[in-house]
């Protein structure tokens, strides 16, 4: 379970979070929708204390994340993957290497079972071939896919995805948006999706919430999101330029009224 209660972040003069609360169940993908700036990345990196709170809490598994001490910190960051929105690879290391990393910190498996682990996570996301290689002589798209096989090498419990399928084509996006259902499907990973892609956000989510002015706007399921009637949930999901007026008033200073 992931929970954020009452959370209250600001950057200098800037609030960002502003009573921000929401539950994640166990087993359940909660997609995160919001505009650009809303405080989505700010929000997911209090789960693996990257951020602390001004006010309010976020627990993960039973833990209050802000009050662990460094030693707790890290083995709970043991239980979850996250997959950052720009995929940060060490550039200096093999694309093997740098899906090995978080499995050699744990020190649980030997470098036979490494190396099987290595190969299976690059298989999922559909680049078997690329070990060897360096992050530089990957396209964005297939760092982005290394960034999510690196989470789910370590069989996390829960993984948090940074907006996955951004900046991929369609054909990949969906190949991702299939690993997630799967991990969460076969492996009982509960996951945190933020994105911009309404397709994917309806294909993953068993719930979608909408990060609106540092608070949840509105969380439901799919199919009360879809059809929520809150002109801001509304005008988002749709893509709108800009809020519709609730009523036309009067009809204006124009000469029509004569
Ligand atoms: N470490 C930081 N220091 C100062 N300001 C920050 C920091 N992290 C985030 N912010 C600010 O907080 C606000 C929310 O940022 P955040 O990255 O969470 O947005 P987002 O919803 O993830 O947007 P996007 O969809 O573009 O990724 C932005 O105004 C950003 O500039
Ligand atoms: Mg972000």
């Amino acid at each position: 379970m992931i929970k954020w209660v009452d959370v209250y972040k600001s950057f200098g003069e800037k609030k960002v979070l502003q009573g921000f609360t929401l539950d994640v169940a166990e087993g359940e993908t909660m997609v995160i929708i919001g505009y650009s700036g809303s405080g989505k990345s700010v929000a997911i990196k209090h789960v693996v204390g990257l951020l602390e709170p001004d006010a309010g809490t976020v627990v993960v598994d039973g833990k209050d994340v802000p009050s662990l001490s460094r030693r707790e910190l890290y083995n709970l960051r043991g239980s979850i993957g996250y997959v950052f929105q720009f995929a940060a690879l060490f550039d200096s290391l093999t694309i093997g290497e740098n899906v090995a990393m978080g499995l050699r910190k744990q020190g649980t498996l030997t470098a036979a079972e490494i190396a099987h682990r290595v190969q299976e996570s690059l298989e999922l996301v559909d680049l078997p071939n690329v070990q060897d290689r360096y992050p530089a002589e990957l396209s964005g798209g297939m760092r982005k896919r290394v960034g999510i096989a690196r989470a789910v090498a370590l069989r996390p419990k829960y993984i948090l995805y940074d907006e996955p399928t951004t900046g991929l084509d369609p054909v990949t996006s969906a190949v991702i948006d299939q690993l997630m259902i799967r991990m969460r499907d076969r492996l009982g990973v509960t996951s945190v999706v933020i994105t911009h892609d309404m397709r994917s956000a309806y294909t993953v989510g068993t719930r979608i919430a909408m990060l609106y002015k540092g608070r949840v706007r509105q969380v439901g399921t799919v199919q009360e999101i879809q059809h929520t009637t809150d002109p801001v949930v509304r005008q988002f999901i749709e893509g709108r330029p800009t809020i519709e007026e609730e009523e036309p008033v009067g009809s204006g200073t124009g000469g029509a009224r004569g």
